[in-house]
């Protein structure tokens, strides 16, 4: 017989209130952020020039197919912890612990790579007010310049990341929910910005600016040319981080088989769109090699005469559009580590929920703490590549897992099925290994570190305390 145990202790009976709207709208509230606002401009100066045109392409189907992987695991196994609940569930303990290390990279370091984004944004933002935050305190200390040599940039912390992050924890402990209410309005602020960036300034879009569309090779590789459109599909894949989210929600969705990869392939085909759109207009209206900037966005928008009274406004849509990215990352990575902490695979202090505030207060604060000094202490582009590689490699995973389940469980209740599984899930995973072959080399030097320091606290902690998974699927016997 095979079982999916059904909620078997925790996570309680939530509302299924929410229908394809909201999915989608949630999306693309946790979608839209770093990615499109900082990340493109980097993207596309230093590897793809207009290019990234193509690598936005290129990314979003990469997580198309994950995404319709995502959402089969996400209907079988509704409960907190996705990815990391679902591998544990279906791989194993060592692979479960793994994952959960790896969506480490995803939300924890993703919420910093955020932060330092949104500190861009309020730097500029103060600027134009005319106070603008001392050089001293608005930027990492170091910066990277190469392969692994890093310079000092003379500013001693990132206080806005700091305090933003600080903040928001804040509101995390106390318990202020994001109501679908407030996720909306946010949702509306960011889309009319993005919009109104592409309407406002499609008309002055330079030509010459596109010429040539994909600038020639350096002779390095991954330094523009093809190669160069490759790593940044790799570096922007970040933009897309999020829209696994809407799994997330498979507990409260009104009808999970239909609108869950409604509400995930729709805020992702919608945001691809947006994306596509976008990067070809910032790279039409100034030069992509001006664009390696914190704030690239307002900056293009000011270097033109007939635009620049859009610079404030981008600035405020920016500001409060990657706040409530931030909100939602460590959201969820402090979920994450509550249903690991739940499994025993990290000390239970991080399952403890606050009696007063009903939250992992906790989990909240450590979490809190660990992403600002990230965000106060380390450049963007670091942070952006190794967050690509940790989620790329949890993606890929999630692919593998759903293929295992299907010979192990084939029988198991799937309110979702993955179309065309044996198709769709071996493309996920070579998109995503593609995409992971065209990131830095140092990028992988920093994953193996990650990985050691993962395998040597699995072994020394984890594998002595976890307790079986709560939602172990067993495997079918035959006969
Ligand atoms: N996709 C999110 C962003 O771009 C994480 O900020």
């Amino acid at each position: 017989m095979t079982d999916i145990p059904e909620n078997p202790n925790d996570e309680g009976d939530l509302k299924r209130s929410l229908g394809p709207i909201h999915l989608i709208s949630l999306g693309i509230g946790c979608i839209i952020g770093a990615g499109i606002f900082v990340l493109t401009g980097q993207a596309a100066a230093t590897f793809a020039g207009p290019g990234v045109v193509f690598s936005f392409a290129i990314a979003g189907l990469g997580c198309l197919f994950a995404g319709l992987c995502y959402s089969e695991f996400a209907s079988m196994i509704p409960v907190a912890g996705s990815a990391y609940t679902y591998t544990y569930a279906t791989l194993g303990k060592f692979l479960g612990w793994f994952i959960g290390w790896n969506l480490v990279l995803e939300y924890l370091a993703a919420s910093s790579t955020v932060a330092v984004g949104w500190s861009g944004y309020f730097n500029d933002f103060m600027l134009h007010l005319g106070m603008p935050i001392p050089a001293m305190f608005n930027g990492a200390p170091i910066a990277m310049q190469g392969f692994n040599h890093f310079v000092a940039t003379g500013s001693l912390i990132n206080l806005p990341a700091v305090l933003l992050v600080a903040f928001i924890t804040g509101v995390l402990v106390i318990g202020v929910t994001t109501s679908a209410n407030f996720n909306n309005a946010m949702v509306a602020i960011k889309l009319t910005i993005v919009l109104v960036v592409i309407f406002a300034c499609y008309s002055y879009i330079v030509p010459e600016n596109h010429v040539p569309f994909v600038p020639p090779n350096t002779g390095e590789v991954g330094h523009f040319g093809w190669t160069g459109v490759f790593r940044a599909t790799g570096v922007l894949f970040f933009s897309y981080i999020g829209f696994d989210a809407v799994s997330v929600a498979a507990q409260e969705a009104k009808n999970p088989q239909r609108d869950i990869p409604l509400g995930m392939l729709g805020s992702l085909a919608i945001c691809t769109a947006l994306y596509m759109v976008m990067s070809y207009v910032l790279t039409g209206i100034a030069n992509y090699t001006t664009l390696n900037v914190a704030h690239p966005v307002s900056q293009a928008v000011e270097a033109l005469p007939a635009t620049r009274w859009l610079t404030q406004y981008v600035n405020i849509g920016a500001v409060v559009g990657l706040a409530s990215v931030v909100l939602v990352l460590l959201l969820a990575q402090s979920r994450i580590f509550y249903a690991m902490g739940r499994d025993g695979m990290i000390p239970a202090i991080f399952h403890e929920v606050h009696p007063k505030f009903r939250t992992p207060a906790k989990s909240s604060i450590i979490v809190g703490i660990f992403s600002a000094l990230l965000a106060g202490f380390l450049p963007l582009d670091i942070l952006g590549q190794l967050v690509s590689i940790g989620t790329l490699l949890a993606f890929a995973i999630v692919c593998v897992g759903v293929m295992v389940l299907r010979v192990r469980a084939p029988n198991a209740k799937r309110p979702f099925k993955t179309p065309f599984v044996w198709v769709t899930a071996p493309l996920g995973i070579i998109m995503c290994l593609f995409m992971i072959s065209f990131l830095p080399f140092d990028t992988f030097l920093r994953l193996v570190a990650w990985t050691v320091i993962g395998v040597v606290i699995y072994f020394l902690y984890s594998s002595k305390h976890a307790k079986p998974s709560p939602y172990a699927v067993k495997t079918e016997t035959r006969g």
